[in-house]
């Protein structure tokens, strides 16, 4: 059966969740202000003074804001100076990753994790790659996975199942939540964002951003589309995490020369830089302090670099003390190895739980209706010992362990071809 046969079977289903999301009534409210915030930032001229205002009725994120700014704290007038020592783009980062942050609870810290470090990198790329400062990129970034959370409230059994399904059996996640709930994450997305009155610069992103492009035809729009879709594939693949890359024809007709090597290199860098603590989880309440993660927020241009420098400088020195310093290579990577031995602890109680688990997964479906073209991915998940890439002759990403061993490759099977194959036919 071919595809459009197929989704031509399901439409009935589409639709009925489709109606269901769109009426649920946990679905995430966008406050008029944060709303009007938002409409704000993403005007062509921004108004300094009254940012300015919005920025000092939160103390908690104000002190950490002009910490980052390294312009010293002497009232009204130091919000002004931190806002033109840090930039605009920054400066927007900033504000968007405060006001997106409470939409992502305890239970999506994966996901609040991933957006984050995937729209510090956009902000990175969109800087190399002369993306104007007005784009919405590092919104949508934050905001591209946004359908996760809203389909785990939606349906949180099942949901659970399909991404630890996804997970285990290293699938795309979004083909498995087709399969089983007729709808994909980014899908929802795109109902979510268009309910709170998005424009399509952010809303076609976030749709489209597992999905063929060949329909896009506005440039700008598709350079945006693809370029979210390469900073989520160059996160996930460093988290690794099977995720799709966009075609290289595209990206490159669009302007965009990718070093895969580089960017690759650059956000695992910036993963373990980034590390979040457990810390912003209240013990009591077991939910996320948001007054604490606002304390991980970073200046996103130039991050890694200057981590890079940072870890330099102490190696020069001998270790120097690393007190006072946020995220000080040394202290994320004692975290990062302990949460790394909780991971796989709790990997393998699941993994035992789900042997034994007798409901089950019986009702997922992913593999249906196989094309007879399959596409061989490289990928698995992450093992304890860091690894490092490399690439194949065919200029496909092959990742090694520390001991220089590949690690074991996977052999998936995709329901639709690879982006781009018509081109190349
Ligand atoms: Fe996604
Ligand atoms: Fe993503």
């Amino acid at each position: 059966m071919n595809d459009s046969k197929h989704e031509e079977d399901n439409s009935f289903e589409r639709r009925q969740i489709i109606r269901a999301i769109s009426n649920f009534e946990g679905f995430p409210a966008l406050n008029p202000r944060s709303l009007r915030i938002i409409a704000m930032l993403r005007e062509k001229l921004v108004n300094i003074p009254k940012l300015g205002r919005i920025l000092e009725r939160n103390q908690v994120f104000r002190k950490h804001f002009i910490m980052l700014s390294g312009v010293p704290d002497m009232g009204e007038n130091s919000t002004k100076e931190a806002i033109r020592a840090l930039g605009l783009l920054n400066v927007k980062h900033l504000m968007f990753s405060l006001l997106i942050m409470p939409f992502y609870s305890t239970n999506d810290r994966e996901e609040w994790q991933h957006v984050y470090s995937t729209s510090v990198l956009i902000t990175n790329l969109m800087k190399h790659y002369r993306i104007p400062e007005t784009s919405s990129l590092p919104l949508t970034a934050l905001l591209h996975d946004i359908g996760i959370p809203l389909l785990r409230k939606f349906n949180p059994g099942k949901y659970e199942q399909i991404k630890k399904y996804a997970r285990d059996t290293e699938q795309l996640l979004e083909e498995v939540e087709d399969a089983n709930l007729y709808i994909s994450h980014s899908a929802a997305g795109g109902i979510c964002v268009k309910k709170w009155g998005m424009h399509d610069d952010v809303f076609v992103p976030i749709c489209y951003h597992h999905d063929h492009v060949e329909h896009i035809s506005e440039e700008n729009t598709l350079k945006e589309v693809l370029l979210m879709q390469y900073a989520d594939w160059i996160d996930q693949t460093a988290r690794g995490v099977v995720c799709r890359r966009p075609d290289d024809t595209r990206l490159r007709r669009a302007g965009m020369e990718m070093d895969d090597q580089y960017w690759l290199d650059y956000q695992t860098d910036m993963l373990e830089f980034l590390t979040f603590g457990e810390e912003e989880v209240d013990d009591a309440s077991g939910a996320i302090n948001y007054n604490k993660l606002i304390q991980y927020l970073v200046v996103p241009v130039g991050f890694v670099e200057k981590e890079r420098r940072e870890r330099e400088r102490q190696r020069k020195q001998g270790g120097a003390s690393a007190v006072g310093k946020v995220f000080s290579f040394d202290i994320a990577k004692a975290i990062k190895d302990k949460l790394q031995q909780k991971k796989m602890a709790r990997r393998e109680r699941s993994l035992s739980s789900f042997e034994s688990n007798e409901n089950g997964i019986d009702d997922l479906k992913p593999t249906e209706n196989v094309p007879e073209e399959t596409v061989t991915q490289v990928f698995s998940r992450p093992k304890p010992q860091k690894p490092s890439f490399s690439f194949d002759e065919n200029n496909r990403p092959v990742r090694f362990r520390s001991d220089g061993k590949v690690l074991e490759t996977a052999t998936r099977v995709f329901k639709r071809p690879l982006f781009g194959d018509k081109d190349k036919d």
